[in-house]
């Protein structure tokens, strides 16, 4: 087993073509509670990943949960993500998955370019850590608000364009995209006025 990743939340880890998601001890938390929580987060982090798979959205392919249900098992895509060979064809397809996802109520939740990866000419979605489910027009616009950031920062030189790009197809495919960039609008004036202190 090789190991590819430790976070603040877990360690995953590289099993033949399998992945190994661990999510691990945090020290700090009453041991029970801290076992529940892990519990539940990983659970739910199964059940969106089975969610999005069943709906065809590009995800690694939920294996099992460990019996401890404390660590996922699921497919190994690869290592070539989006931030490191970022181009915005593979950006504009990530931005009809998510808009799919929130037709169906999916928050990502950690909408980076490090949390997308390329294999062969497509594009999946990794890392629902951080995921839940709403229909709230708010929690929307703000998994696509940290995308934004995440590419200002990541990808400055082409951001707008790409950010642009990624908005005009994520319209196309959201079933109520009048009322997200609506709230968009004002998360951004918010964080601007928050930013001028
Ligand atoms: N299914 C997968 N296929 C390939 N690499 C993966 C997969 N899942 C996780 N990884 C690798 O492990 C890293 C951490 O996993 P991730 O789910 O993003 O957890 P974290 O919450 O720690 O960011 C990813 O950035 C990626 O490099
Ligand atoms: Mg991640």
């Amino acid at each position: 087993m090789k190991i590819m990743s430790v976070g603040a939340e877990s360690k995953v880890f590289l099993n033949g073509n399998e992945i190994i998601k661990d999510r691990i001890k945090k020290g700090y938390r009453i041991a029970e509670l801290d076992k529940k929580l892990r519990i539940s987060r990983t659970k739910l982090e199964f059940k969106i990943l089975n969610k999005c798979y069943s709906l065809g959205i590009r995800v690694p392919r939920p294996i099992k949960l460990s019996k401890s249900l404390t660590k996922i098992f699921m497919e190994y895509l690869g290592n070539k993500t989006l931030k490191d060979n970022f181009n915005i064809k593979y950006l504009n397809d990530a931005a009809m998955m998510i808009a799919k996802m929130h037709n169906r109520g999916i928050i990502h939740g950690d909408l980076t370019t490090a949390n997308m990866i390329i294999k062969g000419d497509k594009i999946y979605l990794i890392d629902f850590g951080l995921g839940y489910f709403s229909q709230k027009t708010e929690d929307k616009a703000t998994d696509l608000f940290l995308l934004k950031n995440a590419l200002k920062a990541k990808h400055t030189k082409v951001y707008k364009r790409a950010y642009r790009s990624f908005l005009e197809n994520y319209k196309r495919y959201s079933e109520e995209y009048e009322k997200i960039a609506e709230r968009l609008e004002e998360i951004e004036s918010r964080r601007r006025y928050i930013d001028q202190g």
